[in-house]
């Protein structure tokens, strides 16, 4: 009887391992995720609450509104191009069972710190409660780590950083007095490691991670979660926007979509998921940074020594979807 159960569990052990792998080669999120998608809750959950998404005028942002509406949320767009951003909310309208009172556009500019409150302010009189605020706005970057300009490492502090930290401050005190509250951050993979070539930009990741792996154990007391989003490569205008060495300069370099890079539309769609099983941290990509993303938690230092070996041209080559 012993022998049958010591078989059993060394029979069981090797299939469990084999299917872990196989799901997680397959998979474009990490192992926890794609659970959510299959058996946590839906976004469908999500219906009535209200979620502001900064940087909704384009990309990863603009498709959240297109999945939150369809989940029947009462969202807020902001970002500093307003006319995109009644773009967005026309098609939102057509996209789910919202309706015009159930979108605000609220123009913001992320750098102008002072503003912040008062932007809440203007939300709380509109909804009267903010349940939760995706911290999406933010800029890549392509750059020489010896050639990039010190202003242009502060001038991405400034947006990515500080302009996330600054709305931050400005909801969380709503949501203690409400005793709950859900901050999302868009992180990215240079959040998780350091990509060549993007060291501020991968350097205000990894602030990030920082800054809100500390919010969420001192907002745990007050029933806030902090979700983080790591995405790899993923279609959006954020190329056209990166920085790069020289002050003031944009990459201006438009994605070309025979790249390999994950659809906005399914990085969106994978984002409301976690949302709605108010994950920790998510991981999203396709083959071979998701497994990158494992290598990294699980394995750093050959993650380090795989970095170097592999070389840059090859990781600039997955990374740039070719
Ligand atoms: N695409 C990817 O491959 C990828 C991968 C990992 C992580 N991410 C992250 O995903 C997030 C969204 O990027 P995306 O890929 O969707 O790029 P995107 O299409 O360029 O969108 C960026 C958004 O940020 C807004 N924004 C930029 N500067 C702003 C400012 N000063 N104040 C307010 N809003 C500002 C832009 O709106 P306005 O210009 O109208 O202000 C736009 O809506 C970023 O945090 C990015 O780091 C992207």
């Amino acid at each position: 009887m012993e022998l049958c159960l010591c078989c059993l569990v060394f029979a069981v052990i090797p299939i469990y391992i084999i299917v872990q792998l196989l799901r997680l080669l397959l998979a474009d999120c990490d192992l926890t995720l794609q659970w959510a998608t299959k058996f946590g809750k839906s976004p469908a959950t999500l219906r009535g609450t209200v979620v502001w998404i900064t940087g909704a005028s384009s990309g990863i942002g603009e498709f959240l509104a297109y999945n939150l509406a369809s989940a029947g949320c009462r969202l807020v767009l902001s970002a500093r191009r307003e006319s995109e951003l009644e773009r967005v909310k026309k098609r939102c309208l057509l996209s789910g069972p919202v309706k015009e009172e159930d979108i605000l556009v609220l123009p913001l500019d992320l750098l102008k710190c002072d503003s912040h409150t008062e932007a809440a302010d203007e939300v709380l009189k509109y909804f009267g409660q903010i349940d939760i605020l995706v911290n999406n706005a933010g800029r890549s970057q392509r750059g020489v780590w010896e050639k990039i300009s010190i202003e242009v490492d502060r001038d991405m502090m400034e947006l990515n950083v500080i302009g996330t930290l600054s709305i931050t401050k400005a909801v969380l005190p709503h949501m203690i007095e409400n005793k709950r509250g859900h901050i999302v951050v868009i992180s990215s993979v240079a959040g998780k490691l350091g990509i060549p070539n993007s060291c501020s930009y991968s350097g205000s990741k990894f602030a990030l991670h920082g800054y809100f792996e500390s919010l969420r154990i001192e907002a745990f007391q007050h029933n806030i979660k902090v979700t983080m989003i790591c995405p790899g490569p993923v279609f959006s205008n954020v190329l056209t926007a990166a920085f790069t060495e020289k002050p003031g300069q944009a990459f201006g370099v438009a994605m070309n979509p025979n790249e390999k890079r994950m659809a906005t539309d399914r990085c969106a769609y994978l984002t409301t998921v976690a949302m709605a099983n108010s994950l920790d941290e998510v991981w999203i990509s396709l083959q071979p940074v998701l497994l990158s993303f494992y290598v990294i938690q699980y394995f750093p230092t050959y993650g380090k020594i795989l970095g170097c070996k592999l070389g840059m041209k090859a990781i600039n080559k997955i990374r740039e979807g070719q």
